[in-house]
């Protein structure tokens, strides 16, 4: 997601523009940009890649004092430096947040004026627009208001006209701008956490208001150029507990934000029961091989079950810090997938480059836009989790077991299964609202849990007996269900937590067998499935909603994320940031 930040006053502008793009890192950004009026002439400066990168080409100390930042997360065109904002088009400078659906008709209605356009953005025709208006209307704020009137879609806009280099424009539509002041000038940004390290007085600005921040001032005006007043907010908080909004932690945030995600990974890809043409074609592979670490790698299993349930495409999954090192059994049909919430595991990447080096096709499945392994995989599949902050994932978890799912179906061409997905959103949310606290409360006690299921559900198990003990150190063991009684099983002791996953009806009798035989030796046992099953083999019950075998595991991990987050919040573990761990490992 692209980030905007501008500041004019009496202080010094780029330390005050970079410090807040730096804050806005956390929305994604492949590319940032500055432009800043020095000697009465205005400069811009782009980079591809980290902040640093354009810090390194800057003289922060220059003397400017007005000046309009972004940082830009790739839609239409690659991320280079000519498609990074600012663009500059006639006597407009603008940095841009959002996407303008009809720019190809504006474009070419502004190439027959004797427009032409450097990048492949859909931004650049903005300055362009303003451009034309302004050579009719002679008038920086009238022709504001009239490309406003032609723009299609959603947009934050800061403009700098030459005309006016003493003042910064700002406006919006469907995405957000606030304004904001402290005691020596004036800022804009598109959230709050990033002008907390300066002022916390702050307005939002609403639809279609016009901002023009001076070096003394700000004035905002509606449609018909009227000046309007607005209530100033005071923001009661730090950065962090600006980005978290009304939750405690960010994991728990970001479980919240699963319906979202599930709703954008979904519409990204499919539209009305069909594949759009952002899901390549894959006809020709007959194996697939599927690589990753930790959470990515369980993913890469619930994959497994789905395409080989669903196609005739045998799948094998392999943790990438044994695959780069092992001898691989592919040929010219195969098809190697990695999956990486970050796209900067080394062993991922190694693994990547294995396969690559062998000339087999790669795909990668990746939420960081603009990350290594997106950049080398030979087809890149976005998950659209948005930035992840929590070291422990959940919704990029959740994201890319949709995105596994949806190549199934690709893989199997049946797109009748497509309407599986209708009713999930609801689901989602009601399990995201159900209370967990018996759960925890039987389990955050104990040092030892299991987590036990087969097929699908083991690969569910798996993950969620990672997140309880990476977030709370509880030791958890997942297993196989009917392997417990060759020799784990004497770990079972008096009130022992076993959380037994049955949603697969095939065989949900042989999981409840092997539940029955914990309980007899008097493990304590959580029973989650989707089925009506009411016994005495279980001292606790979680039931999920029955949907199709091919959805089911999208709605399975929110419980056991959830619970894994109570019992670290019971015990008191730091749950944003575990002990030893790292949000993005790249070391071997
Ligand atoms: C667990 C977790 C890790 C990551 C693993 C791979 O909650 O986050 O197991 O899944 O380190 O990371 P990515 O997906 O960035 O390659």
């Amino acid at each position: 997601m692209c980030g905007i930040v501008g500041y004019i006053g009496t202080d010094k502008a780029l330390p005050k523009v970079l410090s807040g793009l730096k804050f806005l890192e956390y929305r994604g950004y492949d590319s940032a940009g500055i432009a800043f009026v020095k000697n009465k002439s205005l400069n811009i400066l782009k980079e591809v890649g980290r902040i640093e990168n354009l810090d390194k080409k800057i003289n922060a100390q220059e003397e400017t004092y007005v000046s309009i930042g972004h940082t830009r997360w790739a839609t239409h065109g690659k991320p280079n430096v000519i498609n990074s904002h600012p663009h500059k088009n006639g006597k407009f400078t603008v940095v841009h947040n959002g996407i303008i659906e009809n720019y190809v008709l504006i474009k070419e209605k502004l190439i027959k004026e004797g427009y032409s356009f450097l990048s492949e953005t859909d931004t650049e025709v903005i300055p362009a627009l303003l451009d034309y208006n302004y050579s009719i209307s002679k008038d920086i704020m009238v022709s504001i208001r009239d490309t406003i009137k032609e723009l299609e879609g959603s947009y934050a806009l800061g403009i700098i006209c030459d005309d006016d280099l003493k003042h910064i424009y700002a406006v919006r539509n469907g995405s957000p701008l606030i304004i904001a002041r402290d005691e020596k000038g004036y800022f804009l940004s598109s959230d709050v956490p990033a002008i907390l390290n300066f002022t916390n007085k702050y307005i939002l600005l609403d639809e279609s208001e016009i901002a023009k921040l001076s070096f003394d001032e700000y004035k905002i005006y509606d449609t018909n150029l009227d000046e309007i007043r607005k209530e100033e907010k005071i923001f009661d908080g730090t950065p962090d507990s600006a980005m978290k909004g009304n939750y405690e932690h960010y994991m728990l945030k970001e479980i919240h934000e699963e319906g979202k995600v599930f709703k954008d990974t979904l519409n990204y890809y499919v539209d009305n029961y069909k594949f759009k043409n952002t899901m390549p074609n894959f006809k020709k592979y007959n194996k697939i091989h599927i690589i990753g670490c930790g959470s990515a790698y369980y993913v890469g299993n619930i994959g497994k079950y789905l395409i080989e349930e669903y196609t005739n495409i045998p799948v094998l999954v392999e943790v990438a810090s044994e695959y780069r090192y092992k001898k691989n059994f592919y040929d010219k049909d195969t098809l190697v997938i990695v999956i990486s919430q970050s796209g900067e595991t080394a062993d991922s990447l190694a693994a990547l480059r294995k396969a690559k080096e062998d000339k087999i096709d790669t795909l990668a499945i990746v939420n960081v836009v603009g990350s290594s392994i997106s950049r080398e995989a030979d087809y890149t599949l976005y998950v659209k989790a948005g930035p992840e902050i929590a070291v422990a994932t959940t919704k990029a978890f959740l994201a890319q077991t949709v995105l596994i799912s949806l190549l199934a179906v690709k893989f199997s061409n049946n797109l009748n299964l497509l309407k599986e997905y209708d009713n999930l959103e609801k689901h989602i949310c009601n399990l995201l609202n159900n209370n967990y606290e018996k759960y925890a409360e039987a389990i955050y006690k104990h040092e030892d849990t299991f987590f036990i299921g087969r097929l699908i559900d083991y690969a569910l198990c798996l993950e969620g007996s990672l997140k309880l003990k990476e977030t709370s150190y509880i030791n958890s063991v997942a297993f196989q269900a009917g392997e417990l009684k060759h020799g784990t099983i004497s770990l079972i002791k008096d009130g022992t937590p076993v959380i037994g996953i049955c949603t697969d009806e095939n065989i949900i009798n042989k999981t409840i067998s092997n539940l029955k035989e914990v309980k007899a030796r008097n493990a304590y046992v959580i029973f989650i499935t989707n089925e009506d099953i009411d016994e005495d083999f279980y001292d606790l019950k979680l039931v999920l909603p029955k949907v199709h075998k091919l959805v089911m595991p999208i709605l399975s991990i929110i419980p056991l994320q959830l619970i894994a987050y109570e019992v670290a919040k019971k015990r008191g573990c730091d749950i944003d940031k575990p002990q030893n761990l790292a949000k993005s490992v790249t070391v071997e």
